[in-house]
C-alpha cells in the first residue's frame, strides 16, 4: 500500500490531522492499535480552547460541538472555605467550550468513516522504517498478517505509550519529566452538575475539582495518593470526601448518585525534543504530557495538529518545506508555555506530602494574589483559554 501520510494512532490527534488533510485532498491512512469502541470508551477531560473549536470547524466536524457544547465564560477557584471567580471573557474576550473529548473523538470518527478515508484498526507490531530518509515506510500486522505502507511522511499520533517517540534515536531525543506525588481519583455520575462552571478547590485535605459533561452528566475529581486504587473508594466515601474539600454552600447543593466510571490517573509533566526526526513528526501525547489541572492535554495536541497540517499542506501545494522544517520549534514554543501553566496551576492547587509551613504560605499567597489582582487573573485567563497558535 502507498499513501502520502501514514498516521499512527486513531485518537484525537490522529483523527483531527487525518480529517484536515483529507479536506484538502491529502491522502492519509490511520493505523490504530485498538478498536473504535475501545478508543471511544476512554474517559478524558472536556474543556476545549477556541483553537481546538476552530480546528474542528476547519475539519467540518463542529456541528454537534456547537449544538451540545456549553460555553463557559469563567471558572471558580476555592480555597479555605472561600471562593472567587475568574472571568475569562472579561479578561480575554474568549470563553472555553465544555464538550467531552470522547464526543469530539466520536465526531471525528463519524466524519472519517463518511469520507471513506482508510482507518485500520487492531494493528500490531507497528514499526517505522527509514524515517530519516525521503522514503519512509511503516510495517505492521493485522491478525498476524504482515503488511507495509510506503509513504512520504509519518505522523506519530500514538500517545505516550506509542512507538513513534521511541523511533527517534536516544542520542537525538532529549526528554524532560516531572512526576507528581499524587493522582486524581475521578468519577462520572449521571447527576446534574453542582454549578454551571467548573470549581477548582484547594482544601487542607487536598485538591478537588467539580466538572461536567452536560446537564445530567457530572465529572468530579479528588486528589489521592498513588498507592490507592479505585476499589478502595465506595461511592459514598468519595462523595463524603468531595464534600469536605469544596466550599460548604457548594457541598450542600451537591447531588450525588452512583458512579458510572471510577478511575485513578497519575499526574505527569513530560516533553520530548525534538518533535521531528526526518519525515517523522510527533503530535500530542506522543510528544508531551501535562497534569490535567489546566485541561491542556487535548488543547496542546490541537496546536501540534494545526502546525503540522499547515506545514504538510504547504509542502504538497507549493513544494516549500518552511512549515515542516519549523514544526518542532514552533510546536515546542507553545507546548512549554502550556507545561508551565499546568505545572504552576497544579503547584498552587494541590497539597504535597513534603510541603513545609513556608511552602503552604507561598501557596496561600499565590491564591491571594490571584484573588486580588486583575493582572494575575488576566494572566490566568489567557493561559486557560489558550495562548495564540
Ligand atoms: N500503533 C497504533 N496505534 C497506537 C499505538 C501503536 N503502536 N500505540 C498507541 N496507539 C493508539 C492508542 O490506542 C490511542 O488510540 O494511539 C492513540 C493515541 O491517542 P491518545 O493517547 O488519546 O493521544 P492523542 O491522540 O495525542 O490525544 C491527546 O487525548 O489521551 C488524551 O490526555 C490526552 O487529552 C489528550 C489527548
Ligand atoms: C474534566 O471535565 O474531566 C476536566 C475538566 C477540567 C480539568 C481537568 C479535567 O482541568
Amino acid at each position: 500500500m502507498r499513501t502520502q501520510v501514514t498516521i499512527i494512532g486513531g485518537g484525537p490527534s490522529g483523527l483531527l490531522l487525518g480529517q484536515l488533510l483529507h479536506r484538502c485532498g491529502i491522502d492519509a491512512v490511520v493505523l490504530e492499535r485498538k478498536t473504535r469502541d475501545y478508543v471511544l470508551g476512554r474517559i478524558r477531560a472536556g474543556v476545549l480552547e477556541t483553537g481546538f473549536v476552530t480546528l474542528m470547524e476547519e475539519a467540518g466536524v463542529a456541528d454537534r460541538l456547537h449544538r451540545e457544547g456549553h460555553v463557559h465564560d469563567g471558572t471558580v477557584i476555592a480555597c479555605g472555605g472561600e471562593s472567587f471567580r475568574i472571568d475569562f471573557t472579561e479578561h480575554t474576550g474568549t470563553p472555553v467550550v465544555v464538550y467531552g473529548q470522547t464526543e469530539a473523538t466520536r465526531d471525528l470518527y463519524d466524519a472519517r468513516e463518511a469520507s471513506g478515508a482508510q482507518t485500520i484498526f487492531e494493528v500490531d507490531d507497528v514499526v517505522i522504517h527509514d524515517a530519516d530518509s525521503d522514503a519512509p515506510y511503516v510495517t505492521y500486522s493485522v491478525n498476524g498478517e504482515p503488511r507495509r505502507i510506503d509513504c512520504d511522511f509519518v505522523a506519530g499520533c500514538d500517545g505516550f505509550h506509542g512507538v513513534s517517540r521511541q523511533t527517534i534515536p536516544l542520542d537525538v531525543r532529549k526528554e524532560y519529566e516531572k512526576l507528581y506525588p499524587f493522582g486524581w481519583l475521578g468519577i462520572l455520575s449521571e447527576t446534574p452538575p453542582v454549578g454551571n462552571e467548573l470549581i477548582y478547590s484547594n482544601s487542607e485535605r487536598g485538591f478537588a475539582l467539580c466538572s461536567m459533561r452536560n446537564e445530567n452528566l457530572s465529572r468530579y475529581y479528588i486528589q489521592c495518593s498513588l498507592s490507592e486504587s479505585p476499589d478502595d473508594w465506595t461511592d459514598e466515601a468519595f462523595w463524603e470526601e468531595l464534600k469536605r474539600r469544596i466550599p460548604p454552600e457548594v457541598a450542600e447543593r451537591l447531588i450525588t448518585g452512583p458512579s458510572i466510571e471510577k478511575s485513578i490517573a497519575p499526574l505527569r509533566s513530560f516533553v520530548t525534543e525534538p518533535m521531528r526526526w526526518g519525515r517523522l513528526f510527533l503530535c500530542g501525547d506522543a510528544a508531551h504530557i501535562v497534569p490535567p489541572t489546566g485541561a491542556k492535554g487535548l488543547n496542546t495536541a490541537a496546536s501540534d495538529v494545526h502546525y503540522l497540517y499547515h506545514g504538510l499542506r504547504q509542502f504538497y501545494e507549493t513544494g516549500e518545506t518552511e512549515g515542516i522544517d519549523g514544526y518542532s520549534e514552533k510546536a515546542l514554543r507553545r507546548i512549554w508555555k502550556a507545561e508551565r501553566f499546568s505545572w504552576w496551576f497544579s503547584s498552587m492547587m494541590h497539597r504535597y506530602p513534603d510541603q513545609s509551613e513556608f511552602d503552604l504560605k507561598m501557596q496561600r499567597s499565590d491564591l491571594d494574589y490571584l484573588r486580588d489582582s486583575a493582572a494575575q487573573q488576566k494572566a490566568f485567563a489567557e493561559n486557560y483559554v489558550g495562548l495564540p497558535y
